[in-house]
């Protein structure tokens, strides 16, 4: 039987997981968020965090006291890597992804906290204009949005795109949400053209 054709985003990251995996938990959650972490909700909150790679975010904001922690990973690799690893943590794992979320719809529930670190990049203009409703309405009132751009070049085999800070904005605005923070950031790897965009959206109470 073939492989099922993966999901548009995730194109590079099986055949890698094993050196990404070792990549993404040697950082911290402190590391990867910077300062934009004071403005993270305080536990016990509600998280998604979609793309959650190997779930090293996850787990921290797990063991800082949030009280559902929802992680959403379609490279089935790096998904068992993240189950794995962090056992101890109570996360429940969800193999689904943008811009359709079907199974986390299902769940049928709103977060305080709506992570996608370096995941945004990898949809098309379509996606990312698809997406970003989903994304507002999985955001419960008063809740956070952060969400990380990517710029630079591609890695060979990936499928990413340029995205800019104002399509993002103008996106995340056209739901009725509102920018607490939108800061340019060096890359933490320190690779070669590699530099970042931090945003936080928040979503109103009323
Ligand atoms: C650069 S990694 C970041 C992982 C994690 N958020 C972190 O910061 O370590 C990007 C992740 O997005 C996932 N991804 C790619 N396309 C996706 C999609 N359409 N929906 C959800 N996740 C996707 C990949 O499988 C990968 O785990």
């Amino acid at each position: 039987m073939t492989n099922p054709k993966p999901l548009s985003g995730t194109e590079g990251y099986a055949q890698e997981a094993e050196a990404l995996t070792q990549r993404y938990e040697r950082l911290t959650l402190e590391q990867v968020h910077g300062d934009a972490l004071a403005l993270f909700p305080k536990p016990p909150a509600s998280v998604l965090d979609i793309g959650a790679g190997t779930g090293r975010d996850a787990a921290a904001l797990a063991a800082r006291g949030h009280k559902v922690v929802v992680a959403v990973e379609p490279t089935k690799e790096l998904r068992e890597h993240g189950q794995k690893v962090h056992a101890a943590h109570k996360i429940k794992w969800l193999d689904d992804g943008l811009p359709e979320l079907d199974k986390v719809l299902d769940l049928d529930r709103r977060y305080d906290l709506v992570l996608l670190t370096a995941v945004w990049m990898h949809l098309d203009k379509d996606q990312r204009a698809a997406a970003m409703p989903s994304v507002a309405s999985l955001t419960a009132p008063g809740g956070r949005i952060v969400l990380s751009l990517r710029h630079g070049p591609v890695p060979e085999g990936r499928r990413m795109f340029p995205v800019t800070p104002a399509e993002t904005v103008a996106l995340a605005e056209g739901q009725g949400l509102i920018t607490l923070y939108n800061k340019p950031r060096a890359d933490m790897q320190g690779r070669d053209g590699v530099s970042w965009t931090w945003l936080i959206f928040e979503r109103p109470n009323a």
